[in-house]
């Protein structure tokens, strides 16, 4: 499969994010999944999907500290395209165990506090979402962070056995905020309020003028570590 990814990212990287897509889901029937967090990117794919597939394979990690606009957009997305967003949560036990040991703010704590948090309440959950399916799609720009500057339009993502795909990468902020006018694609009001970048509540703030998109998001933390761990070391393929 690392072969096939290779050959897809050489295959795909010139076309256009709707042809991409169109091509996976031809390639690929029932086996392709997209991991929405409702934030504008994928707003824009939700939105290119809807227009592929009448019942298309999405999901959110519903991680429980999500803000009230995204839990809003979910449902008003739902009934725009008449799809039905999957919604994944963590296994209860195991928040109940961390919050009870660590305190519910754990992630305040410690970088180790916050990457356990982010483990329990995403990256365990993305794994069973997954699970199946030959091809992850997901709303990553490159410009979006530092971290995101060597990543493939396809890749080996070796933590999930899976291949990767990133339709929007070579896409600027300016591309996806024109792409939601033209089309008219619902999207989060917290975007218009200053947070470029949503993630939970807790762990986003808004930025001020002139701060990079992610700056808000574990703005305690520096940013090398500021990913959560659903997408680790990328890459070049
Ligand atoms: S994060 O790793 O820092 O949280 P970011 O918010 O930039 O990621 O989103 C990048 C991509 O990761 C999204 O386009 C989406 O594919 C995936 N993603 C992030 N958070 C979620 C979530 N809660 N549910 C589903 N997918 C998510
Ligand atoms: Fe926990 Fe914050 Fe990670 Fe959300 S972003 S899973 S609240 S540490």
């Amino acid at each position: 499969m690392k072969e096939t990814a290779i050959q897809l990212n050489i295959r795909l990287r010139e076309e256009k994010p709707e042809d991409i897509l169109a091509f996976l889901y031809n390639s690929y029937p029932g086996k392709v999944t997209f991991s929405s967090s409702m934030g504008a990117e994928d707003q824009v794919i939700t939105h290119m999907l809807a227009g592929i597939d009448k019942n298309p394979s999405i999901f959110t990690l519903d991680t429980g500290r999500l803000f009230y606009e995204t839990y809003d957009l979910i449902e008003k997305t739902n009934k725009r395209y008449g799809i039905r967003v999957r919604i994944m949560f963590p296994d209860r036990e195991k928040v109940e165990q961390m919050v009870n040991t660590k305190g519910v703010n754990l992630f305040y704590h410690s970088v180790e506090n916050r990457k356990l948090c982010c483990h329990i309440r995403k990256i365990e959950p993305l794994r069973r979402a997954l699970k199946g399916n030959k091809i992850w799609i997901t709303g990553l720009r490159r410009e979006q962070s530092p971290t995101r500057k060597d990543i493939s339009l396809a890749q080996w993502d070796d933590a999930n056995g899976i291949i990767k795909v990133n339709p929007l990468l070579e896409w600027t902020e300016d591309q996806v905020w024109d792409y939601i006018n033209t089309h008219n694609v619902p999207y989060n009001p917290l975007h218009d309020k200053g947070y470029p970048s949503l993630g939970c509540k807790p762990c986003t703030r808004a930025v001020m003028p002139g701060e990079n998109i992610r700056d808000g998001r574990w703005w305690w933390e520096r940013p090398e570590t500021k990913e959560c761990g659903l997408h680790q070391s990328p890459k070049k393929k």
